[in-house]
């Protein structure tokens, strides 16, 4: 794993962009595999930047992590909606080329599928990655299991707790959740893994450091050849030695 630290999200956001840019001009169609939660925000206002800089995203499709069950797109605490506040209305990604899950499917299973159709059909260049507090990745959650295709998950009362923030009462939050599985993560080409802040530290060192253990969900990316992990100093925290340097592994 790469692991590069930096002073701010802000600064961290540029390099994703910057490495996501490399991506969208080498390829003829270029798939990003994208993620919600307040970490990739830096990285879509850079991203947005780029393209008001001339980037030009037509050519690229975006297929997401993960939707809430029960929300709808119109939903503010919608995935669908937050990737449209954050990123497609700013761009000029086509619409057909924008895939989520959709968390109001009348059956869930059948839209898993579909996704995991979606996905193969477009195999993904760049995944961008947040981390949960407890280790999820996309709704991946801490499990004796990590399960391969697209599923239907009960979340933990951890995630639960972390992600009322964005809603008005804990009660509002949905308790489960459509997520892409392990295997369509560990098939991108390449993975980012982002995180900032404190309250990652002790994840972000049992996921890089850690032993791969199904019940810290991103410790499975070291399996993964092509994984940068991007952080600022806080999330760092438990990776740097008294000196602000790298420990070794
Ligand atoms: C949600 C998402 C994850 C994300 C996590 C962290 O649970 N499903 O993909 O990584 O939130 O959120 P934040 O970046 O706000 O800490």
């Amino acid at each position: 794993m790469k692991i590069r630290i930096f002073n701010s999200p802000h600064d961290a956001g540029i390099y994703v962009a910057a490495l996501a840019e490399q991506i969208i001009e080498s390829r003829r169609k270029p798939v990003l595999g994208l993620a919600t939660g307040s970490t990739p925000i830096p990285f879509y206002e850079a991203l947005v930047h780029l393209h008001q800089c001339g980037l030009d995203l037509s050519r690229v499709t975006t297929i997401n992590l993960d939707e809430y069950i029960g929300l709808d797109s119109s939903h503010p605490q919608s995935y669908s909606w937050f990737m449209w506040k954050h990123l497609f209305s700013h761009v000029n990604i086509p619409k057909e080329n924008i895939y989520l899950p959709n968390g109001v499917a009348t059956d869930l299973e059948a839209e898993c599928r579909r996704y995991d159709e979606i996905i193969h059909s477009h195999p993904i260049h760049l995944q961008i990655l947040g981390i949960g507090v407890n280790g999820h990745i996309g709704f991946n959650e801490p499990d004796d299991t990590l399960l391969s295709g697209t599923h239907i998950v009960e979340l933990r009362p951890e995630t639960v707790m972390s992600n009322a923030r964005f809603f008005n009462d804990i009660g509002e939050v949905p308790k489960r959740a459509i997520t892409m599985g392990v295997q369509a993560i560990l098939q991108a080409d390449k993975i980012v893994l982002m995180a900032f802040g404190r309250e990652k530290a002790k994840i972000i060192a049992k996921s890089v450091y850690g032993e791969v253990r199904t019940d810290v969900p991103a410790s499975i990316l070291n399996l993964h050849k092509d994984v940068t992990v991007v952080l600022d100093r806080d999330s760092a925290g438990e990776l740097l030695d008294e000196s602000g340097r790298l420990r070794t592994k």
